[in-house]
């Protein structure tokens, strides 16, 4: 005889005996044959760096996901940890409250909580691990633990309503770029990825944000060089593009370049920065996006796969954006691009996650820790 906790179809909770899983699967096929829907509902928790997110879905499609940023870091030019965990803990309830009342769902229709263990800044994964082991605890559902890199990558399962259903076929590509990566990684199944190249130094999102600091531009950087690339020339200024072998990638020698560029044109000209600082940005972004999108296309054609994804905080940018659409074209990829909202840190791409480790009944223990970083 086995004890399941289940919900009414209404929502209340209530504990039903039964025995074995076909008198479960005789109760589910009574409430879908009285129109009711008995879905499974997860809240996802994100809190790896310095956004505090959290996101209800139902069988796969987006309910709610909300996101409070944190300002507190623009007066310093990159992420304090410190900081970035304080800012977690007085978002954490307000933002969990918000995503269940826009989904308008209640606690206790959640069937588990989806968190991010890692990898991310220590403080900032400690409040949002503590908070779902506290809730999962309280609701009594189970805790489903959730890498933040595979969630990226399987955002691109998020569906927004029913008929929404154009997602990668496996085995695809995904370029992952964002503040902290830079990886092209094959994707087998939602739980094989093989990460077949990665940056050796620093990844292409730290290139963006670093080279606009030196240029007196806020943090984060890319979006604004983005902004400012667009109004620029990308043949104005010759940048040094490092080739590493394989697939993997450099940019401490892009940064290098353009600090130098900088450094001497400065001393003929103090204004050289502002009069020039569109093309500047121009080049960059260029120069990064040709040298994302070449290893790639490598990686495309020695793995005759054409299936290929991009995902991150950086596959925002619009000059990745196109170049994409312009290898759809050229080298007949079907490329997957998510929306905005699911390329930056996000809580509905961990609750996705947690959804297909639900149904393989993947559950995380009480006692396991939050990781920084990934142990090879
Ligand atoms: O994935 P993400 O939100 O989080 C972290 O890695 O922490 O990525 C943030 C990164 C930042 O480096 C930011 O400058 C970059 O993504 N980014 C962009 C754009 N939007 C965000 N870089 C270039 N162009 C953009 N439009």
């Amino acid at each position: 005889m086995s004890v399941y906790k289940v919900k009414s179809c209404d929502g209340y909770p209530f504990v039903m005996i039964i025995w074995k899983n076909l008198t479960m699967h005789f109760f589910y096929y009574f409430c879908r044959s009285k129109g009711k829907k008995m879905g499974i509902t997860l809240l996802g928790i994100e809190s790896s760096c310095d956004d505090t997110s959290a996101a209800v879905i139902r069988d796969g499609i987006v309910l709610s996901n909300v996101i409070a940023g944190q300002k507190v870091h623009e007066a310093y030019g990159g992420v304090v940890p410190e900081l970035a965990s304080r800012a977690h803990q007085e978002n954490i309830v307000p933002v969990v409250h918000e995503a269940l009342k826009r989904a308008d769902v209640r606690k206790a229709s959640l069937d588990a909580v989806a968190f991010t263990r890692g990898p991310g800044l220590l403080g900032s994964l400690l409040v949002g691990v503590s908070f779902a082991k506290g809730l999962a605890a309280a609701l009594d559902i189970p805790l489903i633990e959730v890498n933040h890199l595979q969630a990226h990558v399987l955002a691109h399962f998020i569906r927004t309503d029913v008929s929404d259903t154009r997602q990668p076929k496996f085995p695809f590509l995904c370029l992952l770029v964002s503040g902290g990566n830079s990886q092209i990684i094959l994707v087998r199944q939602w739980n094989e990825m093989e990460i077949i190249g990665q940056t050796i130094d620093d990844a292409a999102g730290e290139a963006f944000d670093k080279c606009a600091k030196v240029m007196g531009l806020p943090y984060p950087g890319g979006p604004l060089v983005d902004r400012l690339a667009n109004e620029g020339n990308p043949q104005a200024f010759p940048l040094s593009r490092p080739n590493v072998p394989e697939y993997d990638y450099s940019f401490s020698g892009l940064k290098t370049s353009f600090l130098y560029l900088l450094r001497d044109a400065l001393k003929t000209d103090p204004e050289f920065i502002a009069k020039n600082r569109n093309d500047l940005c121009a080049c960059l972004q260029e120069a990064i996006v040709s040298v994302l999108m070449t290893k790639l296309r490598k990686a495309v054609a020695d793995l005759h796969i054409n299936e290929v994804a991009l995902a991150g905080g950086v596959s925002a940018n619009s000059g990745l954006r196109k170049a994409f659409r312009e290898h759809a074209e050229q080298y007949g990829w079907n490329i997957y691009i998510p929306p905005p909202a699911y390329t930056t840190d996000n809580a509905a791409m961990v609750a996705m996650n947690g959804y297909f480790k639900f149904l393989n009944r993947e559950f995380a223990p009480m006692d396991l820790e939050p990781f920084a970083r990934v142990v090879v």
